[in-house]
């Protein structure tokens, strides 16, 4: 097991990117997953929106509000007082406007003691709101390519970035946001030419997630990582089989309950001797 380190900082990770430091970053949703990240050892952890799947069972993100983001996110704080953690804005909460996206950004920081936020898209209308979240002094971390949140305008979860068209737009969307001043820039879902490409034109570091080898740092879900959900994609390595470590342990506690195994003698308060 690592030990728990200090809070790495938006200048630790420029840093890294300089020294060829590959930055670590996981997502949580919760006190005892927090508590598990921080014992890891890795370097951020991301309160995603992803939650709204493999926590809340939505089919997609789309439905996640700014108050699950808030309740799960401060859970996350608690069970790890000093990570580097960044938190999504869900879907909604920096499209409508200058003042709503600065209330909503701040709500995040204010009331779960996060360290930054997340937003996806890089239009001129996400450029304009990473500017005003910036303004008000809350770092912002970018996210390219397969954005999940443009589900229904993608037409499903497929990889971004592979016409000519396609893969400058985003090369250069990753631009803007750099000159707009985000700290990082998640990229999911596009080709991994592109990701080097990306990676190398940029200051700011890079977080893959189905984006290649050349990135410079990597994300997975938790429950996609640790087997913990029925989900299989490519870009995932498991490294863990959770869901069936708990079906096997769930299977045992209820055969012993029916058998009267459990609870033995040792469970018990004042045990009845002659039992
Ligand atoms: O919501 C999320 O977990 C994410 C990661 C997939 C990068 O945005």
């Amino acid at each position: 097991m690592t030990k728990k380190k200090q809070q790495v900082n938006l200048m630790s990770f420029q840093a890294m990117k300089e020294r060829n430091e590959k930055i670590s970053m996981v997502t949580a949703y919760d006190y005892s997953m927090a508590r598990c990240v921080s014992l890891s050892g890795m370097d951020v952890i991301l309160v995603g929106d992803s939650l709204g799947m493999v926590v809340l069972g939505y089919e997609n993100t789309l439905m996640v509000t700014l108050d699950d983001m808030i309740c799960h996110a401060s859970a996350v704080r608690r069970g790890s007082p000093e990570a580097f953690i960044i938190v999504d804005l869900p879907y909604m909460t920096y499209h409508l406007g200058e003042l709503a996206t600065k209330q909503n950004a701040s709500r995040v920081i204010i009331e779960t003691g996060a360290n930054a936020v997340k937003l996806e898209g890089g239009s001129p209308g996400r450029i304009d709101a990473i500017k005003a979240i910036i303004d008000i002094e809350i770092p912002v971390c970018a996210h390219l390519g397969l954005t999940p949140q443009s589900v229904n305008k993608f037409g499903g979860y497929k990889v971004q970035g592979k016409s000519d068209a396609d893969y400058e737009k985003i090369l250069s969307q990753a631009i803007e946001i750099e000159k707009a001043g985000a700290f990082m820039l998640v990229l999911e879902g596009i080709p991994e030419l592109l990701g080097k490409e990306i990676s190398q034109t940029l200051k700011i570091p890079t977080i893959g997630i189905g984006a290649g080898r050349y990135c410079d740092g990597q994300v997975l879900v938790y429950h996609d990582l640790l087997g913990y959900s029925p989900a299989q994609f490519k870009f995932v390595k498991r490294y863990a089989d959770l869901e069936g470590a708990v079906v096997d342990a769930l299977s045992n506690f209820n055969q012993e309950i029916k058998k009267g195994v459990f609870p033995a003698s040792e469970h018990v308060y004042y045990p009845i001797q002659d039992k």
